[in-house]
């Protein structure tokens, strides 16, 4: 029987230059309407992706790949739909930390997600500390995660400092604003996709956007892969960045 050949990714997109990509993975109501399936199905089928493209983004040369896997506007959703989505991180975290371990991958979670279930909070401190020391690439998944409640701890955080002493208000810099995101260990921010047609950054990475090239595709989130991936690195690869300069 014929096997499909896996396709070599890294001739795809070649020297991409990408340390940093970030996805908003979006349409998994749309993939599952289209299949007169109901939308958990739709996030069951995200999953997969999500496991497919950080396979790719490893063989792809990434440093980090960040997911939007839920918002902190995502609680206004029904209950149900809410806990579908947790119950699929929950598994997704025990199933996959083991792959994501022995791939030498340092799993990451960013976003105020000790506000969570407290077995979950555990489960994911604990998949963090166990693969803290590897040195591949990091997955971090944005989890409670909204931009702007970043911002607002941020700024409490330099204010509390500068009513302490700590730091002049006058010399709180960019890189003060940086080493408070939950971000700050991650490297700069190169590339956003989103995916589903849509065109909006929906309250992801905001302030770590600045100078990101972003890339959107109608591609729903569940078909999204390594192909899809590295069109997207091939896309950037094309791409004039100025950072302000000529
Ligand atoms: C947007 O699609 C997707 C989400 C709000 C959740 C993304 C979650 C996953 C891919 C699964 C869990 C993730 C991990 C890391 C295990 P939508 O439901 O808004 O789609 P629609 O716009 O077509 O309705």
């Amino acid at each position: 029987m014929a096997t499909k050949a896996k396709p070599d990714l890294t001739s795809i997109a070649p020297a991409h230059g990408v340390r940093h990509a970030a996805i908003i993975m979006d349409g998994n109501g749309r993939w599952a309407k289209k299949r007169l399936l109901p939308r958990v199905a739709g996030h069951r089928a995200g999953v997969e992706a999500v496991r497919r493209v950080a396979r790719a983004a490893q063989e792809l040369g990434l440093e980090c790949l960040t997911l939007y896997a839920f918002s902190s506007e995502n609680w206004k959703r029904p209950a149900s739909e809410v806990s579908d989505l947790m119950g699929l991180l929950r598994h997704f975290i025990q199933s996959d930390i083991d792959e994501f371990h022995a791939n030498g991958v340092r799993l990451r979670v960013i976003g105020n997600y000790r506000a969570l279930d407290p077995a979950l909070v555990e489960m994911i401190d604990g998949a963090m500390a166990r693969t803290a020391g590897n040195s591949g690439p990091i997955v971090a998944i944005a989890l409670n995660y909204g931009a702007q409640d970043e911002m607002v701890r941020a700024v409490r955080e330099l204010a509390a400092r500068a009513a302490n002493g700590d730091v002049a208000a006058q010399d709180i810099g960019v890189a003060d604003i940086d080493a408070a995101l939950y971000t700050a260990d991650l490297p700069p921010l190169d590339l956003m996709i989103r995916t589903s047609g849509e065109q909006r950054l929906s309250n992801f990475l905001l302030w770590q956007a600045a100078y990101a090239e972003l890339y959107f595709t109608d591609m729903l989130w569940p078909d999204f892969d390594g192909r899809a991936l590295a069109q997207a690195l091939d896309a950037f690869r094309l791409r004039d960045r100025r950072f302000g300069g000529l």
